[in-house]
């Protein structure tokens, strides 16, 4: 596709000076804590966080140390351990842990799948808590698999697509969801380009997500978010790849703020809106977007000047503007009539 401007051309991988190792896992169980990625000091700086308590796990998820549906679904598992290592009664704390953040459903899910083997003892709750951060580094090299097959079918050779917010390693473990999808594309070669939709109010798509390409040495442009459409319009963006939040039971999907604005200038200019995401962000028990708390984080984010402000963190893009739905276990294709009942689970593929 024509540009106006040539892509920003990266330097290759290991070019970008960073002290992380290429698989450095943004949360993990580290010495009997939980340690994160700080990724309210990424780009500028890097460090991790040690978290000793479950408060401190819930004061990471509510300020964005750490974020992304499936990354916040691991630190609430790990957070679950903590508390049942370092409380008596840990009840209150673990409530508080899934309540941290109400619009991914991985957060409360995780929390609830690992307090589940309180009655067998600490082990068993950490075992358990290992295990969700296991599954979804598995969960990231399958959804790339079938991410890649996707994109080849859907939307030429060498495309150009637009991502919002961050799905790279740093919304999930290592790996990523949409951002995975990328890496894998420019990794065999098949990529034209990315544009990194900025992502007000806190910029996950400006300083993260460009952070994460640079490393990877994607070439990319970062847009404010309102030029999406535009772009898209001008015919320089081939498809929109993003993750998800939640997708609910009639594939409505629930993202960062943004996203429904990409998918109706993705439908305008006639393009695919592809959504990424592991089944753990899959709900089928809940019937559509509009059943889903929409995290609202206040007006200081928005405006420093005292105005009101509307801050929703969240939309609700309707299922039939979603082209496709890539999980790592199927492909559901929400805009041509189906639905998860039409694709049974297959394997997982790395
Ligand atoms: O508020 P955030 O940064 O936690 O929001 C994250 C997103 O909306 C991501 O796009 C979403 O979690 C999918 S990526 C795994």
């Amino acid at each position: 596709m024509s540009s106006t401007e040539p892509l920003r051309s990266t330097p290759p991988t290991g070019d970008v000076p960073s002290h992380f190792a290429p698989d450095q896992r943004t949360v993990d169980w580290v010495d009997g804590a939980v340690e994160l990625v700080d990724q309210t000091a990424l780009p500028a700086v890097e460090r991790l966080l040690r978290l000793e308590t479950v408060e401190d796990v819930v004061d990471a998820i509510q300020r964005l140390a750490v974020r992304g549906a499936p990354a916040i679904g691991v630190a609430g598992g790990l957070g679950v351990a903590l508390a049942v290592r370092t409380l008596p009664e840990p009840g209150a704390a673990i409530r508080l842990l899934r309540e941290a953040r109400p619009t991914a459903v991985n957060l409360a899910r995780a929390v609830d799948r690992v307090a589940a083997f309180m009655p067998d003892g600490p082990d068993a709750v950490l075992a358990e808590a290992l295990a969700i951060r296991d599954e979804e580094i598995a969960s990231s090299d399958s959804m790339a698999a079938y991410g890649i097959d996707t994109v080849r079918e859907l939307c030429g050779p060498q495309p150009t697509m637009l991502t919002h917010c961050n799905t790279g390693g740093l919304a999930t473990v290592t790996g990523g969801t949409a951002l995975g999808v990328v890496f894998a594309l420019h990794r065999a070669g098949l990529l034209g380009g990315v544009v990194a939709s900025e992502t007000r109010p806190l910029l996950q798509g400006a300083r993260l997500t460009t952070w994460e390409l640079a490393r990877a040495g994607v070439p990319f442009r970062l847009a404010v978010d309102g030029a999406g459409s535009f772009l898209m319009a001008r015919g320089e963006i081939d498809a929109v790849i993003i993750g998800a939040d939640r997708i609910c039971a009639n594939g409505d999907v629930v993202n960062k703020i943004g996203s429904y604005a990409h998918a109706l200038g993705a439908a305008r200019a006639g393009i695919p809106f592809i959504v990424v995401a592991p089944e753990s962000t899959v709900d089928v028990a809940t019937a559509s977007g509009a059943d889903v708390e929409i995290e609202d984080r206040g007006g200081a984010e928005v405006s420093g000047f005292g105005v009101a402000a509307a801050n929703p963190a969240f939309d609700v893009t309707p299922f039939d503007l979603v082209t496709a739905v890539v999980t790592d276990r199927r492909v559901v294709r929400f805009a041509a009539g189906q639905t998860w009942d039409d694709v049974p689970l297959g394997p997982l593929r790395s």
